[in-house]
């Protein structure tokens, strides 16, 4: 019997998504199946397609970020049932075997890192967050060495005392690392174009600067004295050496040093020994506790918003091209979303 399952492969580097069949995924244990409902992507995916980053067999599906109903149910799985409308963050193209890559109309998720969604989020909100809200986790929360070793995300949050720079405020991870240092108790002053202030101090910015002045160093380090707290460091979700590390390393060293993370694993930029470097990488198991315990009251409570905004690109796995390209080519603060 033919399958009623159908994907976006990509059978190797340079080449355009090629939609056909993919077998039935079956859930194994402390595994589900999700009919997937949106997608979507990251910056690494179009990435994936032009120089084959993080494949590790062809041809391959690709992407993490998935909302949909959960359609099976493996063995020893107690936090999902049939039909249950979820979000969920799945291997991709990390893992060699094609049922955990989300480009097809079914997946497969682990359960660790799923969450049911309140019926008033829709799929095509929901699925702007599992990537980025793992990298925002990793960078605030993991110990030093892979994260900066803050205080925790809560329902309830306490001041902490701690002050943080995030340079890239409107992007994906910056929004989410925003909110999450809100929840955390931890002062963010966010780095931004001007038209963004607005969508980052909704998401918990204390400060607003537009890294488009050419004093943007100068006002860093004066905001950063002004808030006050004990500042930590910079979470750099640009890391491109000539667009943001330029600003941030002479921002810490103005500061007297700090912890500088960076997005990139292959940017390794050159410091005094004021400054550390943690290269932060969102697929961590720290962030199961959160799936767990904090996205759905997050999110029925509203402490948790699916930003940024999702920009639907178009309906089907064929529309899966279309959303890589735009993205290639920059947004700013939006999600670029399939729906299916
Ligand atoms: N290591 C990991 O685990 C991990 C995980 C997720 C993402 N990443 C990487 O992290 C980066 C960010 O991903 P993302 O999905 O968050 O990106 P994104 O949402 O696509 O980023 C778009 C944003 O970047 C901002 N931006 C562009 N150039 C800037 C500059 N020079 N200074 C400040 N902001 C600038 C824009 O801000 P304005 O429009 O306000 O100018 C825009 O809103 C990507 O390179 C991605 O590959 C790594």
């Amino acid at each position: 019997m033919a399958s009623i399952n159908q994907a976006a492969w990509l059978d190797a580097i340079g080449q355009p998504l090629r939609v056909g069949s993919a077998d039935m995924p079956k859930a194994r244990e402390g595994e589900i199946v999700v009919r997937n409902r949106a997608i979507a992507i990251n910056p690494v995916s179009w990435k994936a397609q032009d120089t084959g980053v993080t494949v590790q067999k062809w041809p391959v599906l690709l992407e993490y970020d998935i909302a949909g109903e959960v359609y099976e149910v493996g063995v020893g799985v107690d936090n999902s049932r049939k039909g249950d409308r979820v979000v969920a963050c799945v291997e991709g193209p990390m893992n060699p075997d094609s049922r955990h890559g989300a480009f097809q109309l079914y997946c497969v998720a682990k359960t660790a890192t799923v969450a049911k969604i309140p019926d008033n989020v829709a799929f095509t909100e929901a699925c702007v967050l599992p990537i980025a809200f793992n990298t925002a986790v990793v960078s605030l929360c993991a110990p030093p060495g892979k994260g900066f070793g803050l205080p925790s995300p809560s329902l309830h949050p306490t001041q902490s005392g701690k002050t943080i720079v995030v340079w890239g405020a409107s992007s994906s991870v910056g929004v989410l690392t925003l909110q999450l240092a809100r929840a955390a108790g931890i002062k963010a002053i966010g780095v931004s174009s001007a038209q963004n202030f607005g969508l980052c101090t909704s998401c918990g910015a204390v400060e607003m600067l537009d890294y488009h002045e050419p004093s943007i160093v100068q006002d860093v380090v004066r905001t950063v004295r002004a808030v006050g707290g004990s500042f930590v460091g910079i979470l750099d979700c640009v890391s491109i050496p000539n667009q943001s590390l330029k600003f941030c390393i002479p921002v810490l060293e103005h500061l007297g040093g700090g912890e500088l993370g960076v997005l990139h694993p292959d940017v390794q930029p050159e410091v005094s020994n004021k400054i550390t470097i943690t290269h932060i990488f969102g697929m961590n198991e720290i962030t199961h506790a959160f799936w767990k315990d904090y996205i759905t009251p997050a999110l029925e409570q509203g402490e948790l918003k699916c930003l940024p905004e999702a920009l639907v690109v178009g309906k089907g796995l064929e529309s899966l091209q279309k959303a890589l390209d735009v993205l290639r080519k920059g947004v700013s603060a939006k999600k670029v979303v399939v729906e299916l």
